[in-house]
């Protein structure tokens, strides 16, 4: 049986990621960490507070519990990352090269991190964004991504670290509000309409961006990480993918079930990061090599986050 470590478990990602491991492994099998513990406390399960820059801390934990299987969550992305370049720089490389270390030291140490479609940029081929092309990121969160890809290759490549990858689109979900990125406008228009209020657009209402249910994402990462080690092709990160649609799109889709909702744009500084970015996403080397698909479209999307957002937005 295998003992996990998720780094970051309390955000948007490590939230729904900790549940699927620990409803598929065993509640005692996966280890929580953030840098702050859990909003609402530590429940009845393992969570330790960890700072990811901090190698020794990491060490410790890593021995203490006889983790095999480190998820490495913990980023600044897109949007926050621009606020403080050097911060982002830092954590995001740091809390990456400290997990690489330890699994070049205990070689039998698996490791999952993700990667993103902020890896491509504006000389990018937009439409089905290939698995290998032009990758010239303009913010700190995409270079810090690129890198990392680099690094994940390097250390396979050297030292025989298994680490996988998968460059996520933008997450969408329901338990916990996504912290600091481009893609943050596809859940917190939800909020707003359930809330009854009009909801401001950041984003213009015809930018596309590849999107993905956290069910979906959920999944794709624990299937890579199950997948037999020949299968792994590539260990720089898996293109991956789901739907695209723009604000207006996803507004429309809303609004068949709330007629009443409203939502007006006003693009910000996040509208240069999104007009970087991909429309849509060629995966279709994760879809041969490991055997990814995705079962949510934006219809199933858009009930689901209705649904699951209603008494939580109504108890608020
Ligand atoms: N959803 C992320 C962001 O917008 C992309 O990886 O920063």
């Amino acid at each position: 049986m295998t003992k996990c470590l998720v780094i970051g478990a309390c955000g948007q990602l490590g939230t729904e990621l900790t549940a699927g491991l620990r409803s598929k492994y065993g509640i005692n099998n996966v280890i929580a960490s953030d840098i702050h513990p859990p909003e609402g406390g530590v429940k009845d399960a393992p969570f330790e507070i960890l700072d990811a820059m901090n190698f020794d801390a990491l060490k410790s934990i890593v021995e203490m519990h006889q983790i095999d299987t480190i998820y490495h969550l913990a980023a600044i992305l897109s949007a926050k990352g621009e606020q403080n370049p050097p911060l982002a720089w830092s954590l995001n490389m740091t809390s990456l090269l400290n997990v690489l270390n330890l699994a070049k030291e205990n070689n039998s140490i698996k490791i999952f991190w993700p990667s993103s479609i902020a890896v491509f940029g504006p000389t990018t081929p937009k439409d089905n964004t290939p698995q290998d092309c032009i990758m010239d990121p303009n913010t700190v969160y995409g270079i810090s991504k690129l890198a990392g890809e680099r690094w994940c290759q390097y250390y396979h490549e050297k030292y025989g670290v298994d680490v996988r990858s998968v460059r996520y689109p933008g997450l969408i979900g329901s338990k916990t509000l996504p912290g600091g990125g481009t893609t943050d406008y596809a859940v917190d228009i939800f909020y707003k309409v359930l809330q009854g209020e009009q909801y401001e657009c950041f984003l213009a209402e015809d930018c596309i961006l590849p999107m993905m249910y956290m069910d979906d994402a959920v999944e794709a990462t624990i299937h890579i990480m199950e997948a037999d080690k020949p299968s792994i092709k590539v260990r720089t990160s898996y293109n991956l993918s789901a739907i695209s649609f723009t604000p207006a799109e996803l507004y429309q889709e809303i609004k068949k079930q709330i007629p009443e909702a409203k939502i007006t744009y006003n693009p910000d500084y996040r509208q240069n990061i999104a007009n970087s970015w991909p429309n849509s996403i060629d995966d279709s080397n994760a879809r041969k090599d490991w055997g990814w698909k995705h079962t949510f479209d934006m219809k199933k999307l858009v009930e689901v986050m209705l649904s699951e957002l209603e008494p939580k937005v109504a108890s608020m």
